[in-house]
């Protein structure tokens, strides 16, 4: 059994008067956010390396008074408290961890002189362009000049002109007139990414961000740049000019690349995604995510996409589809082939119908390099889900090699595929054209082009679901946008198609679906959709220890010890 996490050591600091005890070692940003007081700062980032060099985050600091000769408090006569020590001079808040008594103040009237000559600096050679730069509605320049600037300039020299629309590297551009040289992006490019490619070059005002000679900002992880850069400097090449982030609604999701289950934000407008970006689960995937899993929206329009039911190669409605779907499968000699791409609950749908039908069941493998980071070794985000909810009993194979002799035995004559492409699986067109196909999935492939009925479903952008990462964390992803015309919910489909051959009559609702999967398989017990938190529920792993996973060691995750 795993031991209990260590209980924090907890210090007590007073911030701007209010006494709060947290962690040894928070950083003072961090402590002061919990009582409610908001610390500016640009360089600091909580997943990167302190550098100190902003200087907006100064704070006065003081420690509580000992005489040094008997080790005694000191007391204040005036208010009969322990006398506290200020420093003399203002000191950062981001290079300070919290320690026992530390007192702080961000209200006084030198913290409020500093941020406004901090600001003063920083905007002298800033270009005044916020009604034409990308970043407005979310840049930190913008909104500390508002909370703690001056309010006016008084610059009234030339300023610096700088590199514009500097392409650092195949996603990345740089309009270098609007870079504060807070390094952020240099240290995460460093330290994170592992891709030393990022520097500065000249000195003072002349400071400019610059790739390595030679080098470009073109690895998986560069756009992790774009969204940490506080101003308007680095910009993503593919959303920029696109449209004005206050526009869009913002949509919680999982990434679908791998079982690492990065955490996403997906952003929207009028049923049209823009973009997605790093949600931070500090188990997961703190506050990054690959380039490869921005661009995943794309399927959602992508031509592609698969929009009319068909029977027998010919438009039908939803529930000839079905009916024609059930009269194959009732047949019997029936597989299914699942995926491991399919949310937890169109896994357990599937799992039903199989039973119903008694059918074989199984899903395909998809394992490749992981980039120790956040791509795994394996590139289904739901192979544990199709464990959990018994679809599968062992781990699955990349190659249906079991079905393609089994079809040629003839013991199976109807297949069931659900967004998975048999041929890419290794069924050969012949094998295909053996049995009868019932295709249930998102995007054409020679497997909806060889199926008998075509039923064209939703990505996970238009749907909501849960999927179990590579640590059992069960986590939520939620709808987006509507499906696209012609496109037909999955558990709609799935739940339709339970009760067309006999199974149980389910209402295809989110909720009612948790209702049975929570009463009917033991580790999902005592949970429901709404519960899930926004971070993830880790659920017990205990049944599946003996099963060699694929994946290596990634940003969270390490695999068991092979006994
Ligand atoms: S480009 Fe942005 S993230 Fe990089 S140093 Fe300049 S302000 Fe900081
Ligand atoms: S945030 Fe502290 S110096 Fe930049």
């Amino acid at each position: 059994m795993s031991q209990p996490p260590a209980k924090p050591d907890l210090v007590t600091v007073n911030i701007d008067g209010k006494e709060i005890a947290v962690p040894k070692g928070t950083n003072v940003i961090e402590a002061a956010r919990l009582v409610g007081v908001d610390v500016p700062h640009y360089c600091y980032h909580p997943k990167l390396a302190i550098v100190g060099n902003c200087r907006m985050c100064l704070v006065e600091m003081g420690l509580p008074a000992v005489d040094p000769a008997t080790k005694q408090p000191v007391i204040d006569p005036a208010n009969g408290k322990q006398k506290i020590n200020w420093m003399p001079r203002p000191q950062i808040g981001c290079g300070t961890n919290a320690m026992a008594g530390l007192h702080i103040r961000t209200n006084t009237p030198q913290i409020k002189d500093c941020r406004e000559g901090v600001m003063e600096f920083l905007l002298i050679n800033h270009p005044l362009d916020c009604p034409i730069c990308d970043q407005a509605g979310e840049c930190k320049l913008q909104e500390q000049a508002t909370g703690y600037g001056r309010g006016y300039s008084r610059f009234i020299e030339q300023k610096n002109v700088k590199p514009k629309r500097t392409q650092l590297g195949p996603r990345v551009t740089l309009d270098d007139e609007r870079c504060v040289l807070c390094s952020r992006c240099i240290r995460f490019s460093k330290d994170v990414a592992k891709d030393d490619v990022l520097g500065f070059t000249d000195r003072g005002s002349y400071s400019t961000l610059s790739c390595y000679p030679g080098k470009q900002l073109a690895n998986n992880y560069s756009l992790n740049t774009v969204d940490i850069c506080p101003v308007g400097a680095l910009t993503s090449t593919d959303f920029r000019f696109k449209m004005r982030v206050w526009f869009l609604k913002q949509t919680n999701s999982i990434d679908t690349e791998s079982s690492v289950g990065v955490n996403t934000v997906v952003w929207s407008r009028e049923g049209q995604i823009y973009r997605i970006t790093p949600r931070r689960n500090d188990e997961v995937n703190d506050t990054w995510i690959a380039d490869s899993a921005r661009v995943l929206y794309k399927q959602v329009r992508d031509d592609s996409r698969l929009t009319t039911i068909q029977v027998n190669g010919q438009p039908a409605e939803l529930d000839a589809a079905i009916s024609a779907a059930a009269e194959f499968l009732k047949v019997g000699n029936v597989a299914i082939v699942g995926s491991g791409r399919s949310s937890v609950e169109e896994q357990f749908l599937t799992k039903k119908i199989a039973d119903a039908i008694k059918a074989s069941t199984q899903i395909v493998a998809r394992a490749a390099e992981g980039d120790k980071l956040l791509i795994s070794a394996d590139r289904n985000p739901n192979t544990r889900g199709a464990l959990v909810t018994g679809l599968i009993s062992k781990l699955p194979s990349a190659q249906l090699t079991e079905l393609a002799a089994a079809i040629d035995a003839g013991k199976v004559t109807t297949v069931l595929a659900i967004n998975e492409d048999l041929a890419a699986a290794g069924l050969s067109a012949e094998q295909l054209d053996k049995v009868k196909i019932v295709y249930v999935g998102t995007q054409s492939n020679p497997t909806s082009a060889a199926a008998q009925v075509v039923v064209p479903t939703h990505t996970v952008f238009e749907k909501n679901g849960t999927f179990i990462n590579q640590q059992f964390r069960l986590q939520k992803s939620q709808t987006a946008v509507p499906g696209v015309a012609g496109t037909v919910n999955d558990s709609v489909v799935l739940t339709q198609l339970l009760a067309a051959v006999g199974g149980n009559k389910l209402a295809s609702d989110i909720a009612t679906l948790w209702n049975a999967l929570s009463a009917e398989i033991k580790s999902l017990a005592g949970l429901s959709f709404a519960a899930i938190s926004e971070t993830g529920v880790v659920l017990s792993s205990t049944e599946f220890a003996s099963l060699a996973f694929p994946e290596g060691e990634t940003l969270h995750f390490k695999p068991a010890a092979k006994p």
